[in-house]
């Protein structure tokens, strides 16, 4: 068989740190042991049934079995750009502000390639959301990390960039209710943000998929809330979390309307838009009663009580995230985050995501997902117990 040679592009691309997570856990599954996985992003419960009807009443139409607009149905602008309104009190116009992606990821993956020439300079977050990385690598452009600390509340520190980083730096990616740290933006601190991005002339893009999931009564802030905002960036949505719409590739962007033509521009010569049925049920999901967020938010919130609380008896101090469905937990001192990671896999079934994964700044770190029952983190947490760790 013949073997050809994968392209210089592809050979750029960072390493999949967490295959060989995958890889380990896939051995001791296999062994026939009941692992408890709690390493994954994977949202556990079905898509509610209000918008599954939608899609089934939707797919009838024979409107949408030809190919749909280009850059979306407007039918589906419109109801980002209401939601918008209505969750955030923030104007969209839908025709020049909104661009409709295959999910966060794909837009995530396709502004630096938007925006940036070889060897352009990338703001990202260390540790941070790997997709990142991916995008800067098909760009050919250069990151710098911002190291996000538990002692600046897991925000970056603008002050301790270097001027001439600041001075080259072309985009910035932010994201909160950030992943992996379960932290959260203030107002202060995005507004921070865009005095930095206009005197700098940086594009913020702020990942916002985890917007729909705050604690103790805290509903996390748009980027686009702050004044400017919109002139220096765009904030991508997901739906995969906020209606556990993972598996159908639907989200957007919103913001700057030179960006979102850009990421249209380039989309134009990639595909062709996302299924009008699925844009159909993704309206509705946006316009519809949001009930099924609430009780999602509920349930993550009721998983974070019994994870933290659990490990807090079990004496492990760890602090409880303030959005995502994600916990950030400091691993005892006497293990790296990979070491600690694989004693929890070998010796209790527990998987945890060691942060070094999301960068050298998450060492110390794991990463804990509330993405299972309260019953099998009950079950993780005294599994835990069992082992000598502290
Ligand atoms: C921080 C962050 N951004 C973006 C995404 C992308 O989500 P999707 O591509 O499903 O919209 C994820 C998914 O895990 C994420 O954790």
């Amino acid at each position: 068989m013949k073997h050809f040679q994968k392209s210089e592009l592809l050979d750029r691309m960072p390493t999949q740190f967490f295959a060989s997570l995958v890889q380990k856990v896939g051995k001791v599954v296999a062994e026939g042991h009941d692992v408890i996985n709690l390493g994954q992003g994977n949202p556990d419960q079905p898509t509610p049934e209000h918008i599954v009807r939608s899609l089934q009443k939707a797919v009838e139409n024979p409107v949408h079995h030809k190919y749909s607009p280009f850059r979306g149905n407007d039918f589906f602008k419109e109801a980002i750009a209401a939601f918008y309104k209505r969750e955030y009190n923030v104007t969209i116009d839908p025709k020049t502000e909104v661009a409709v992606l295959f999910g966060g990821k794909a837009g995530l993956v396709e502004i630096p390639q938007c925006l940036l020439n070889e060897g352009d300079t990338v703001l990202v977050p260390d540790p941070g959301y790997p997709d990142y990385w991916s995008g800067v690598a098909l760009a050919k452009a250069e990151m710098e990390y911002m190291p996000l600390e538990e002692v600046y509340h897991f925000l970056p520190n603008y002050e301790a960039i270097d001027e001439s980083v600041l001075d080259k730096a072309k985009l910035m990616f932010l994201n909160y209710p950030n992943n992996p740290t379960g932290a959260v933006a203030t107002p202060e601190f995005f507004e921070e943000t865009v005095e930095l991005a206009e005197k700098y002339d940086i594009c913020v893009v702020h990942d916002f998929a985890y917007g729909a999931i705050g604690f103790e009564g805290k509903k996390p802030i748009s980027f686009l809330q702050t004044p400017g905002a919109k002139e220096v960036g765009i904030e991508i949505y997901t739906l995969s979390k906020t209606y556990n719409m993972a598996g159908w590739r639907v989200g957007f962007a919103v913001g700057n309307p030179s960006v979102i033509e850009a990421v249209n521009l380039l989309q134009d010569h990639m595909y062709v838009s996302i299924f009008g049925a699925v844009q159909e049920a993704a309206a509705d999901a946006l316009l519809e009663s949001q009930k099924c967020v609430d009780d999602l938010v509920e349930l993550y919130a009721e998983r974070r009580e019994v994870l933290i609380s659990g490990l807090r008896e079990i004496g492990w101090e760890v602090s409880a995230p303030e959005g995502s469905f994600f916990a950030w937990l400091k691993v005892p001192q006497k293990y790296t985050s990979t070491e600690f990671a694989d004693k929890l896999l070998s010796e209790a079934h527990v998987v945890v995501a060691p942060g070094v994964g999301f960068g050298s700044h998450g060492e110390g770190y794991v990463r804990v997902g509330l993405l299972t029952s309260t019953e099998r983190l009950k079950e993780a947490v005294r599994r835990i117990q069992k082992l000598d760790i502290f």
